[in-house]
C-alpha cells in the first residue's frame, strides 16, 4: 500500500508510465454524471414522473443551480408529434415551461399553419434549464442533458421528430451537420426502442431574426403536415 506522505506526483507518474501509460494519459473524457439508467415501464406517466426526478437530481450543474424553474414539457405527452427546442430563456425560465416568450409566440403561430395546437403536440427542450444570459449551452452541457433528451424520446415514443434549429440537430442527428443542407429531409432514428422520422427545421428565434428564411420553414411545416397525414396521426 501506498503511504500518504509516499504520494509525490512525479514518483508517480513516472511509476504509471512504467507499468501502463493508458493509466494516466487516457483521452477519454471521465464522466462524472450521473445516468439513470431506469427501465422503461409501460405507464407513461410513471416514467415521466422517473425522469422529471432524474434531471432534478443532477449535480454539479452550473445552468441548474442558476435557474428558477426546470423547464421540462408541454403539450400532450400521447401526441405523435415531438418538438426539441434548444435551451428554455427568460420567460420560459419564469413560467417553468417551453415556448412561452416571443419565439414561442412564432412557434404557436408555425404550428397553426398546419393546423396544429400545443394540445396535439409535445414540446420540449435538450437543456431543461436556462442558460446564462441566454447563451448557447455549451458541448459539456449538451453531453449532460443527451442521455435525458434521448430517454425523453424514447418515453413520448414519436412517429414524427421536429428539431428546432441547429443545437437540437447537433445533439441528435451529428456534431458535423450544417442546418442549410440538412433540413427539409425526413431521416429515420432509432432511440432507445423508439423509431421516428426526423426533421430538422430553422428555430422561430432564427425566423424571427432571419425572415426570409420563413418561407424554407414553411416547405418544412408543410412536409410535417404530409407526413402526419401519411401516417394517419
Ligand atoms: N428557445 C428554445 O429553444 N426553447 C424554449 O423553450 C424557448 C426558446
Amino acid at each position: 500500500m501506498i503511504k500518504k506522505n509516499n504520494l509525490n506526483p512525479i514518483k508517480l507518474i513516472k511509476y504509471y508510465k512504467l507499468i501502463n501509460y493508458n493509466l494516466i494519459y487516457n483521452n477519454k473524457a471521465i464522466n462524472r454524471y450521473k445516468k439513470d439508467n431506469f427501465e422503461i415501464s409501460a405507464d407513461k406517466t410513471d416514467n415521466l414522473e422517473k425522469l422529471k426526478k432524474s434531471i432534478l437530481s443532477i449535480n454539479g450543474c452550473d445552468i441548474k443551480k442558476n435557474a428558477m424553474n426546470m423547464v421540462f414539457s408541454d403539450g400532450n405527452p400521447k401526441s405523435k408529434i415531438m418538438f426539441l427546442g434548444e435551451a428554455p430563456g427568460s420567460s420560459e425560465d419564469q413560467e417553468g415551461l417551453p415556448f412561452v416568450g416571443r419565439a414561442g409566440v412564432l412557434l404557436d403561430k408555425m404550428l397553426t399553419s398546419i393546423n396544429l395546437d400545443r394540445k396535439n403536440v409535445y414540446i420540449s427542450n435538450i437543456i431543461n434549464f436556462r442558460p446564462p444570459e441566454n447563451r448557447r449551452p455549451t458541448d459539456e452541457e449538451i453531453e449532460r442533458y443527451l442521455p435525458f433528451v434521448k430517454k425523453h424520446i424514447e418515453i413520448i415514443n414519436p412517429k414524427i421528430l421536429v428539431l428546432l434549429g441547429s443545437t437540437a440537430m447537433n445533439a441528435l442527428i451529428g456534431n458535423e451537420k450544417v442546418i442549410s443542407k440538412v433540413r427539409g429531409n425526413w431521416i429515420e432514428k432509432e432511440y432507445g426502442n423508439c423509431k421516428t422520422s426526423v426533421i430538422v427545421t430553422f428555430h422561430p428565434a432564427f425566423l424571427m431574426r432571419q425572415p426570409a428564411q420563413k418561407k424554407l420553414a414553411w416547405i418544412d411545416l408543410k412536409m410535417i403536415r404530409d407526413k402526419k397525414e401519411k401516417l394517419k396521426i
